[in-house]
């Protein structure tokens, strides 16, 4: 291969022969590969240790494209103008002549799609002729990663290439709302409910138990690998303890997300403080309480996943 193209290139080249790589977005990081391809779609599922039946998210980088595979409507259309690209996941309904891989979609007649707004994802999709299949680029059950780094943390040597695009703004995956019938929010995100619900003029709602509906949401998700507890006003010595506001006293246990109360700045820092405190050997996390608005419903969902007791 030609070392001299560039990074983009380098992207495209390792996709073109079926090969899964790290991309940047500006959620989390993704393991992508052509939506098209089975070999390069089980690429995927076996990296990522990933049960077949959990679906993948492919990701587009135009309307045109999309539409050869899906159905829109108008619910999608006033959110697609709107809030395209960016951290919106849509379930649509796909064609029967649609090319993406039966493997993305385990069989279903729906898919998930999204439009990164990250630029080098952006550009990167731009020259392939394909759509890419791209969960988030961490092993199953595992705290999804933000940065080049995290990724091959998760891989190693096991993917070809990572394209570097920095850290990810926002941090956390995603909303994911289901449009094939009356919308329903399946994933809290990175966009908040109330934007959505305002431009389709409806009162949307996330109940928990739409998670039966998402088959990757149902058990231990972005786990640090150790217990870790919410809520709490204290922690002992040996607990690293997650604070979002600044505290009088100060401990080496202490990991903060934000000193004011950011909750922009701590889903930004989430999942590297988690990555970090493992890292330092910690056995058990301890989480102050987190404010249930806006990207804190989020966090405090993705902290819910990790505290469930399953393992
Ligand atoms: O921000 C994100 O969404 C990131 C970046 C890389 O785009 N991707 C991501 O993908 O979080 P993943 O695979 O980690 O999570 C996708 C979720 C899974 O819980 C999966 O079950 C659900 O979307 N999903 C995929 N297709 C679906 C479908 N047709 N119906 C319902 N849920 C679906
Ligand atoms: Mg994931």
């Amino acid at each position: 291969m030609n070392y001299s193209l560039s990074n983009i290139k380098k992207g495209k080249y390792f996709l073109d022969k079926h090969n899964c790589i790290g991309m940047p977005t500006e959620t989390v990081y993704g393991l992508a590969a052509n939506a098209y391809s089975n070999k390069a779609v089980s690429k995927i599922f076996k990296l990522k240790k990933r049960p077949r039946n959990n679906p993948l998210i492919v990701h587009y980088s135009c309307l045109k494209m999309l539409k050869r595979d899906c159905i829109i409507n108008k619910n999608f259309t006033k959110l697609y103008y709107k809030f395209c690209p960016g951290p919106l996941t849509f379930i649509l309904k796909l064609k029967k002549d649609s090319k993406v891989s039966k493997l993305v979609t385990n069989k279903k007649k729906t898919l998930a799609v999204r439009f990164p707004s990250h630029a080098k994802a952006k550009d990167l999709l731009k020259i392939l002729n394909y759509p890419l299949a791209a969960p988030s680029a961490n092993i199953s059950s595992r705290v999804s990663p933000v940065t080049k780094k995290h990724v091959i943390e998760e891989f190693g040597k096991k993917i070809k290439y990572v394209l570097e695009g920095g850290p990810s703004k926002i941090g956390l995956e995603s909303t994911i709302i289901n449009l094939t019938n009356k919308p329903e929010i399946l994933r809290i995100g990175s966009l908040d409910i109330s934007k959505l619900s305002k431009a389709l003029k409806t009162k949307l709602m996330h109940r928990r138990k739409t998670y039966m509906k998402v088959p990757g949401q149902r058990s231990l998700h972005y786990s640090p690998g150790i217990p870790l507890r919410m809520n709490c006003k204290k922690a002992s010595l040996d607990e690293a303890f997650i604070l979002v506001k600044k505290r009088n006293n100060s401990y080496k246990n202490f990991f903060y997300l934000s000193k004011n109360n950011n909750l922009k700045e701590a889903a930004r820092k989430l999942y590297s403080i988690l990555r970090i405190i493992k890292r330092k050997g910690y056995k058990k996390i301890a989480v102050e309480k987190i404010e249930n608005k806006g990207i804190g419903q989020a966090i405090n969902d993705r902290l819910r996943k990790a505290s469930i007791k399953n393992k």
